[in-house]
């Protein structure tokens, strides 16, 4: 199996329920929670997008948007398809790639969505991702990212541990996926140039979503 592209075909069915199961609606609020600052953007890009819940949302969030979703399962891409309402489905594209071998223009796109798509890699995977979809972005483009974390103190982050010593593990088993441990993701795009603008936390800290702007470009 290629390093940078896990196979989630065989979770796309169960995805959502195993989700609801281990964190109830927090995923979802906390991929939710920050969408509507892309309104205005015009040509948005998804990176793992999965079955479609963001796409579909952020569809409505940011009228205006094209929306291109860069995916390598083709189940979840089928799944994110059929969930679109048709007024929308002509503003979204999909790619079913390997977001790593993906070919960008240059300053195509004013924002890129990553939700619970960078901890599937290891942290020079992670660099390596920022750095080449960096190029792709206009030079004030914000980067919505949300993922898990680790929080810093009290019992919450032993549960933190435990918890994502249990999901790497399953996912590194059902997936393939290359990570074995939560990459710095949030400091890996901060010495890419951005900062944080807004952010929000859930169950203590362990999930985490931040709007991230790049540094001296305000809001
Ligand atoms: C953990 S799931 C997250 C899905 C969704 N973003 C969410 O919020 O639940 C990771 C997603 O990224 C996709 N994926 C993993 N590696 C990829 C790659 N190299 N290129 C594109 N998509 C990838 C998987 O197929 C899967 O749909």
């Amino acid at each position: 199996m290629n390093s940078t592209r896990p196979d989630f075909d065989g979770l796309a069915r169960i995805y959502r329920a195993l989700e609801w199961m281990a964190f109830g609606r927090d995923l979802e609020r906390a991929r939710f929670c920050l969408l509507e600052r892309l309104a205005g953007c015009r040509a948005i890009l998804l990176l793992g997008e999965g079955d479609g819940r963001c796409v579909a949302r952020l569809a409505q969030a940011a009228p205006q948007a094209r929306l291109h979703c860069v995916e390598a399962s083709g189940r979840m891409i089928a799944r994110a398809s059929r969930r679109l309402d048709p007024t929308v489905r002509a503003r979204v594209t999909f790619a079913h790639a390997d977001a790593f071998a993906a070919e960008l223009v240059p300053g195509s796109h004013d924002a890129v969505v990553t939700l619970f798509f960078l901890d599937c890699f290891r942290p020079d995977q992670v660099e390596r991702l920022v750095a080449q979809v960096h190029p792709a972005l206009t030079a004030d483009a914000p980067w919505l990212w949300a993922d898990f974390s680790v929080p810093p103190r009290s019992w919450r982050r032993w549960r933190a541990r435990l918890s994502l010593w249990v999901m790497y593990r399953f996912f590194r088993w059902q997936t393939g996926l290359p990570a074995t441990s939560l990459p710095p993701a949030e400091a890996i795009l901060r010495r890419a140039g951005f900062v944080t603008a807004e952010e929000q936390s859930f169950q203590g800290g362990f999930i985490r979503s931040v709007l991230f702007r790049p540094a001296g470009r305000g809001r």
